[in-house]
């Protein structure tokens, strides 16, 4: 999106702009960061930690990655087939174990390991590890959905996205992992970022040297895949996170490459671009011909699928659909149910704002799409059927309209980014028309993406805001874990606060947006209300107003601000008090009910 890249690759690699500090600490980073993939993998057969996802009533997927040998460094495509022995157990010491099994794995999957666990007890708290040889894993943490008929449980989980590694330390993390709150973390994508430490370096010069990116380039063949998701396990902030609590993600762009769509990419340099010599000196370290986008795009599915705790597409809830089936739903009770959504596979192509001196027609035209149709007849048939009090749906990029702040160059009537629902317009409006003949639940959007925290009602009908019955359902987006949001692509506080304020007056609607601070949030869902609790990261209480938090190691995480939305509303209240205890806890597992040895 607007702020989620370093200038584009195009513009800035022809116009020439190479900074000198990029250069001079370019080649020192490669070799920090791959010795610290290289000792992890070193450190332990279990060096890149534990992590569980997609829970339900009743399974929960487990995951890690071995290292059986010094020469399976992830990437490298050596070292032996081995099998992993998986316990999960009633209580942190496994003096009882319920379910035990093996799970083989090898190269082929760059010696990652995934384990669908069934059998399990809903709304339920359990520990897991695993073992190779005589090494045993950390025990983590993990927790079946609160999902049981008849019964309404507490609901709470943090939701989170653009977390670059170059951008920050993940302090935001560290504050998820530990809070003992919470049923689930929700990934919303950019989970990690494509660049490298040279001209394509994104986030804060400042951390050149000290945090960079492996590989040093940009990521492009599976070796360069697998490497950068082992770079990011290494951090103790995210593997304590991921240990902590069960995950549920789904990627954006920049787990393939920027502004990704269904055939291409901004970032994606194919040989046949007649204005670049992909042989002139000078070249090879900046464009280097990327080849083919979809293969480059099915080795990036394959490291996700490898090194994230997700299930294999396939393996469950199959519908109707193009390509790949990441998109699935989550139910909770009779409280609620989480539709988590996949924007990038099959999308157009993004189009400009205005062309001409005119807002783009193309920017409306139905045969353009965001979600593949199929998926979108399943969004809106969840919704529009749904029994629960609440529709959550895990987003990607923003849904409501957001209009560019009026200025020279800017028509009235222009959109902010189309990347985002803005840029498909029809598929924007059947998404709010579904909304809004939905009788049962009411529905909650969940989105990442822009790098800022926002509050928005969703009118069906801008023109009409604020007219009783316009807004059909409510959207929440979370800042993100380090990505250059507002200020840093403005140049301080000061600005991004003056262009907030801006967005907000010509965009009534969003009610809350403030784009200085870093973090995530947290979500509570009860059947009277859903309450949204902004969590910003802060160096000696600063939020970034006068430093930059990202930078300090020892930063630590505070509530910033806190919104509803009532049952029945529709619309945003707010600001609240943050949030109090949960209403009820998980059970601890019943230890009578051990198993012995399961199956798969
Ligand atoms: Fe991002």
């Amino acid at each position: 999106m607007s702020f989620d890249a370093p200038l584009s690759r195009r513009s800035m690699l022809k116009g020439g702009v190479v900074t000198a500090a990029a250069l001079t600490f370019g080649g020192l980073s490669a070799e920090a960061a791959r010795a610290a993939v290289d000792e992890t993998a070193r450190s332990g057969v279990f060096g890149f930690g534990v992590a569980s996802g997609d829970p339900t009533a009743r399974e929960v997927l487990l995951w890690t990655r071995v290292t059986p040998t010094p020469d399976a460094t992830p990437g490298s495509g050596r070292g032996p087939r081995v099998r992993v022995t998986w316990e999960v157990a009633a209580d942190e010491a496994f003096q009882t174990v319920l379910q035990k099994g093996v799970e083989s794995t090898d190269a082929a999957r760059d010696h990652t390991v995934k384990v669908v666990v069934r059998g399990l007890t809903p709304y339920t708290r359990y520990w897991y590890r695993f073992s190779l040889g005589g090494a045993t894993s950390p025990v983590g943490r993990t927790q079946t959905a609160p999902d049981v008929h008849g019964e309404t449980h507490a609901l709470r989980l943090a939701f989170v996205s653009c977390s670059n590694w170059t951008g920050g330390f993940f302090t935001a993390y560290r504050g998820i992992a530990a809070r003992d709150d919470l049923d689930m973390v929700l990934h919303l994508g950019d989970y990690l970022y494509e660049y490298g430490n040279d001209e394509d370096r994104y986030g804060p010069a400042a951390l050149a040297g000290v945090r960079d990116h492996e590989p040093a380039v940009e990521m492009l063949s599976l070796s360069d895949y697998r490497v950068r998701h082992a770079l990011y396990k290494t951090d103790p902030d995210l593997q304590a996170t991921h240990l902590r609590h069960p995950w549920i993600v789904i990627f954006d762009d920049h787990e393939i490459t920027n502004d990704a769509y269904a055939t291409g990419a901004e970032n994606h340099e194919t040989q046949d671009d007649p204005d670049t010599d992909y042989t002139a000196p000078g070249q090879a370290a900046g464009i280097r011909p990327e080849g083919d986008f979809l293969a480059r795009r099915a080795r990036a599915f394959q490291a996700y699928l490898e090194w994230m705790p997700i299930r294999e597409p396939g393996t469950w809830q199959r519908e109707r659909h193009e390509g790949t089936q990441f998109f699935r739903r989550f139910t909770f009770g009779d409280l609620a149910e989480l539709s988590v959504i996949e924007t990038r596979q099959n999308r157009s192509q993004q189009v400009p704002a205005t062309v001409a001196g005119a807002v783009n027609p193309a920017l409306a035209d139905p045969a353009r799409h965001l979600p593949e149709p199929a998926q979108l007849d399943w969004l809106t048939r969840g919704i529009t059927s749904s029994r629960a009090a609440w529709h959550l749906v895990g987003n990607q990029t923003v849904l409501t309209r957001v209009y560019a702040v009026p200025r020279a160059g800017v028509l009235g009537g222009q959109v902010f980014n189309t990347d985002q629902w803005d840029g498909y317009q029809a598929d924007q409006r059947r998404l709010l028309d579904a909304m809004a003949t939905a009788r049962g639940a009411d529905p909650v959007v969940l989105t990442g993406d822009i790098h800022s925290s926002w509050a928005n009602d969703l009118p069906r009908d801008t023109t009409r805001y604020p007219a009783d019955g316009n807004s059909v359902g409510v959207e929440f987006v979370c800042p993100s874990i380090t990505s250059n949001g507002f200020k840093e692509s403005l140049g301080s506080a000061a600005a991004a606060q003056a262009a907030t304020a801006a967005f907000r007056t010509v965009n009534p609607w969003v009610r809350y947006l403030e784009g200085v601070g870093h973090g995530f949030v947290v979500l509570d869902v009860t059947p009277e209300r859903v309450q949204a609790d902004y969590w910003f990261i802060r160096s000696n209480g600063d939020k970034g107003l006068l430093v930059d938090p990202r930078l300090d190691p020892q930063a630590t995480v505070g509530h910033e601000a806190s919104f509803v939305t009532r049952r029945g509303s529709r619309k945003v209240s707010g600001p609240v008090p943050q949030l109090g205890p949960r209403a009820d806890q998980p059970r601890a597992a019943d230890a009578r009910r051990a198993h012995g040895v399961g199956a798969r």
